[in-house]
């Protein structure tokens, strides 16, 4: 099968390159940009895509790639795309000139097209790109052209069709660059003739034989079922993989929305048949161990520890009715792994995510069957493998669950206002129809006190925020721009029916720069 290999240069975009290339139907493997030209000999790639980075190519120790990496691409006509930090590695490395811009570009830009080329063929003139950069390519190498150029970058785009070799300083991989796609196609289809022959139906049976592969035909694993999609698409692929040997735990961790305990329990026993279902009932643990905490790492890596500690005490107590518990399954997707900073040695971390904040004495080992997806490709994996629908188009939830939705220190009262709101949010949003064309609907519990009045009474309360975003992967996202008449009856009722709750807000703000939780 043709296959696309995306060098990785620690970029935050890098696996939505390669899932940009498996959306076309062209199968992608990510590899570090240090891998050995004979691995890649032995992978005969019909493209290289080298991603971006957060280095400047003139930084001590920044990664480059050798120059018979150069000769062995050449010889074999086989056609090279660099993004960003990888369009200015090409050009310094061949013989070009990168300098640093004064102030950071960041943000969408209009991006001219000047050079009619294979690359960029179909492109109106002016497009919409996103830009994110320090430094810019100022002098091209000999043989090469320049494509197109922004406000503020000369060369945006260039190549040599002679060498096949082009770069591109904007991201043709986030949707904020509208026509990425057709930049992708072109270097695909046209460029290095790949033939559409890859299906995410392919990726089931793969990953059901890496689990037999790794798990063994005897050991168990557990699984922490949280009702989200990612953990329930794992525990339907690991059934698949290993029956009853999945052991899937549920913990109340006193951090869930309205009634979920008793919705996610019924669901799952009854929707996957799973014989082994293990409820916790952890509140006071998580609670007790949060209690006057306020920093948002500190409260994440308490939640996970806690998390862990909860789960090795409940494997111990199986172990000794089960032998052989030896795995620890986790719902992991690719962009918690590109928020912590594991994706690969260059990249640069944002926020802990629960899930990966293990103890090094943890006993149980690591299966994340689902690291390199992205949520809709989860999603889509979720109804292949017949799970009901209600699962699969779910609003994500994140692991620390409400505690990153109460600024601040955690009660029970602060908990019990924030879930009134927020159920009343999502029965508006889904009364509405318009639930599974959001990403995330959810109310935050803001512990600011202001003014208010009620009937004749002065009322002195908090405010509850209102998030709604529309993303595709949670890398960017865009706060969805709601019905006034909705927002208002939605804030009205929060008002009336919320005690502890006088003023409502909306959340106005993109991600980047702002995450679409708040802490
Ligand atoms: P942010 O806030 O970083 O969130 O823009 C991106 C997406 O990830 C979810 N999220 C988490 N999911 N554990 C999870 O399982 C976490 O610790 C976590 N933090 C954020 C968030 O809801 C959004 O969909």
């Amino acid at each position: 099968m043709d296959k696309i290999i995306v060098l990785d240069f620690g970029g935050q975009y890098c696996h939505l390159i390669a899932r940009r290339v498996r959306d076309l139907g062209v199968y992608s493997e990510i590899l570090p940009y240090d891998t050995s030209l004979e691995t890649l000999k032995n992978l005969s790639p019909k493209g290289i895509i080298l991603s971006g980075g957060p280095c400047s190519v003139y930084e001590e120790n920044s990664p480059h790639i050798p120059k018979a990496f150069f000769d062995f691409i050449e010889r074999n006509n086989i056609p090279m795309l660099g993004i960003c930090y990888g369009h200015q590695l090409i050009a310094n490395q061949l013989g070009g000139k990168i300098e640093k811009k004064e102030v950071k570009e960041y943000g969408n830009a209009e991006l001219c097209v000047i050079t009619s080329s294979e690359l960029l063929d179909s492109l109106e003139s002016k497009e919409t790109v996103w830009m994110s950069h320090g430094d810019q390519v100022t002098k091209l190498p000999k043989e090469f052209k320049i494509y197109a150029k922004t406000e503020t970058c000369a060369i945006a785009a260039y190549g040599s069709e002679k060498l096949g070799i082009y770069g591109v300083q904007f991201h043709p991989e986030v949707t904020n660059t509208p026509k990425g796609v057709v930049i992708f196609e072109n270097f695909l289809f046209n460029i290095a003739g790949c033939k559409k022959e890859w299906k995410m139906e392919m990726w089931i049976p793969r990953a059901i034989e890496e689990i037999k592969r790794t798990v063994g035909s005897n050991e168990r694993v557990m699984l922490g079922l949280s009702g989200g999609v990612d953990s329930s698409v794992t525990a339907a692929l690991l059934h698949r993989a290993i029956g009853d040997r999945l052991h899937c735990i549920f913990v109340n961790n006193g951090l869930l929305r309205k009634n979920e305990e008793e919705e996610v329990q019924q669901a799952f026993k009854e929707a996957l048949n799973l014989r082994n279902f293990h409820y916790i009932d952890a509140e006071d643990i998580f609670l007790g161990k949060l209690s006057g905490v306020s920093d948002p790492e500190e409260k994440r890596k308490i939640i996970g520890y806690t998390f862990i500690e909860v789960f090795e005490k409940k494997a111990s107590d199986l172990e000794r009715k089960f032998p052989n518990i030896k795995y620890l399954a986790q719902g992991t997707i690719y962009p918690d792994r590109v928020e912590t900073h594991v994706t690969s040695k260059a990249s640069a971390k944002i926020k802990s995510h629960h899930n990966l904040t293990l103890p090094e004495n943890m006993k149980l080992k690591i299966v994340e069957p689902l690291k390199d997806l992205y949520k809709d490709e989860v999603r889509k994996i979720g109804v292949q493998l017949g799970l009901p629908k209600e699962f699969i188009y779910r609003h994500p939830f994140p692991g620390p669950g409400l505690a990153v939705r109460i600024l601040g220190t955690i009660d029970k009262q602060k908990l019990k206002i924030l879930r009134a709101a927020d159920a009343i949010l999502i029965e508006e949003i889904k009364k509405a129809g318009i639930y599974e064309q959001l990403w995330q609907a959810f109310c935050v519990f803001l512990p600011l006190k202001t003014v208010g009045i009620m009937g004749d009474y002065r009322t002195y309360e908090h405010i509850c925020s209102i998030r709604i975003v529309e993303s595709q992967d949670a890398m960017t996202a865009n706060f969805t721009k709601l019905d006034w008449t909705l927002l208002e009856k939605i804030s009205t009722r929060i008002i009336n029916e919320v005690k502890g709750i006088n003023r409502v807000v909306y959340d106005v703000s993109n991600k980047p720069p702002s995450t679409i939780e708040y802490e």
